[in-house]
């Protein structure tokens, strides 16, 4: 699982309002060449669309994106979801992720916060908000003490395609996340073809 999404380097960042939105976008992202989504648990329609995806797509890896409380990691996994992230690193969504069989990357943004996610076997981890807190170059310092541990990060916020490639230089990141090429408004319009085109230009851009 994880190997596919470090395969394609690339992870759509996604707010649906409208779980009956989750398909067509899922159409569009694979016209595009992605096969993973990252369905965020900030809207009441997370839940049914990772559903609808793991459903009607299984040849889409999808995850549960913003997995605050143990109870949303649970939700999450009962949905279909294969993969789990946080903006934060919380030690109990961590464990009830783990025992429901999630793959899960806590976030992290601090050497302490590393450290913290290493104490618990957590080695793949997101770096939020990369864009606010330094971007690649504070990103590859941060990673300087730990790159020998094995940890690697998918580092989110304020990426594009205009950005992506400095982030995916350095050996410590798996990968990428980002919302740009499945913006709300493109997908709140229907703008599919929209999103085809900018993934596309995503994984131009990553390879
Ligand atoms: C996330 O949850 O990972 C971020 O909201 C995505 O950040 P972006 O919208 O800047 O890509």
């Amino acid at each position: 699982m994880i190997d596919r999404i470090l395969a394609k380097r690339i992870v759509p960042v996604v707010v649906l309002d409208d779980a009956e939105s989750a398909a067509p976008l899922a159409e569009a992202l694979l016209a595009g060449g992605l096969d993973i989504m990252e369905i965020t648990f900030r809207t009441a329609a997370a839940e049914e669309s990772i559903r609808s995806i793991a459903t009607s797509f299984p040849e889409v890896l999808v995850g549960a994106g913003t997995l605050l409380t143990p109870e949303q990691a649970q939700r999450a996994k009962d949905a279909g979801a294969v993969f789990g992230l946080a903006p934060g690193l919380n030690p109990e969504v961590i464990k009830t992720a783990r025992a429901a069989g999630l793959e899960f990357s806590p976030g992290v943004m601090t050497p302490s916060d590393i450290e913290a996610a290493l104490s618990l076997d957590c080695k793949l981890l997101k770096f939020f908000p990369a864009g606010a807190a330094g971007g690649p170059g504070m990103l590859k310092a941060l990673a300087g003490p730990y790159a020998h541990t094995g940890v690697k990060f998918i580092p989110t916020g304020g990426i594009s395609s205009a950005n992506l490639a400095d982030y995916l230089a350095l050996p410590v990141v798996a990968a990428i996340g980002g919302s740009w090429m499945v913006d709300k408004k493109l997908v709140a319009e229907g703008k599919w073809d929209e999103i085809t085109r900018l993934t596309k230009e995503a994984l131009a851009a990553a390879s």
